[in-house]
């Protein structure tokens, strides 16, 4: 790696505006200009590393060809929000767990209960779905018939995720017998996920602008919180419109309160309460 000394100049307007499309083009993320400084600063510190002085050049390199994939898989991860935590809003995960337990204790379980997890960032959210399963399906003495597939734009979260490690802080949210059951100290001091849910959890890279281009896998829960936000409403609302082909009959599509406020879709009814927003489609009328 290459250290220059002399820091870049400020992005000028037009060249945050040239930078800003590119974001929003490849992954949907609309940034303010309040948000300047903040892509600037990444977008330098991407520069200095790589010995490259010049905004335009840059550019050029992230846009160019293969390799200019390549830089902007590492850019990327330097330009999205991965703030998350485990059980970040509980009353959600405390619907899927009602959800599922309904399921149960009404045999209306397929051969299998699936959950997408949409922008898992570094992983506690996917786990944290997995802690609720696990306890459904053990409270019930069967097999845990569940599977939760993971995906995110950012590798490095990722790789994170898939590490399933935690930093003693990271436990905060969880309760003691949480831990307890799903959370073994490692020699390092950090805190590592249980085998039995890392097994449950398949994670994948996926850039969720291309929903429309991914393959059309039923769900019985798509679970996608604090990543719309990011969006423009027409990208919220196609995004929205294709989970809904992507639920089972009966399955439910939750999204981060207020993430969405004037959607709706013919097919899914909205859950009434204001603690979750969540949409169940309607099962298919019996002939
Ligand atoms: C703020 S985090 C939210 C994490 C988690 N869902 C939560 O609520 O705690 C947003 C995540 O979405 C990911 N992301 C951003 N744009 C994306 C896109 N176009 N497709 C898929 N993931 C994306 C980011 O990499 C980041 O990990």
């Amino acid at each position: 790696m290459v250290w220059s000394l002399q820091a870049p100049t400020d992005l000028s307007e037009s060249q945050f505006v040239q930078w800003s499309k590119l974001l929003e083009e490849r992954t949907g993320i609309q940034l303010s200009t309040q948000q300047k400084t903040l892509l600037q600063s990444q977008v330098a510190i991407r520069m200095r590393e790589l010995g490259c002085e010049d905004y335009n050049q840059y550019f050029h390199d992230v846009t160019d060809g293969l390799t200019g994939l390549m830089e902007w898989s590492v850019l990327v991860d330097r330009l999205t929000v991965k703030e998350t935590s485990f059980f970040r809003h509980r009353p959600s995960l405390e619907y899927v767990r009602r959800f599922l337990q309904h399921r149960i204790d009404n045999r209306q379980l397929d051969n299998s209960f699936d959950i997408w997890s949409v922008g898992c960032a570094s992983g506690e959210e996917p786990y944290s779905l997995a802690m609720v399963a696990n306890d459904c399906f053990e409270l019930a003495n069967l097999a845990p018939y569940y599977g939760i597939t993971a995906t995110d734009i950012s590798q490095s979260a990722l790789n994170q995720a898939r590490r399933a490690r935690y930093p003693q802080r990271k436990l905060e949210p969880l309760y003691p017998e949480e831990v307890q059951r799903y959370l073994t100290r490692t020699d390092d001091g950090q805190f590592e996920v249980a085998g039995k849910l890392r097994d449950r959890v398949c994670f994948s890279q996926g850039n969720i602008t291309r929903i429309r281009t991914m393959p059309v896998i039923k769900m019985d829960v798509i679970f996608c919180q604090n990543l719309l936000v990011y969006f423009r409403r027409w990208l919220r609302r196609d995004i929205l419109n294709a989970f809904a082909d992507r639920l089972k009959p009966g399955g439910v599509l939750i999204i981060g309160l207020g993430e969405a406020v004037d959607w709706e879709h013919p097919e899914l009814r909205r859950v009434v309460g204001d603690e979750v927003q969540a949409y169940v489609r309607e099962e298919r009328q019996k002939q």
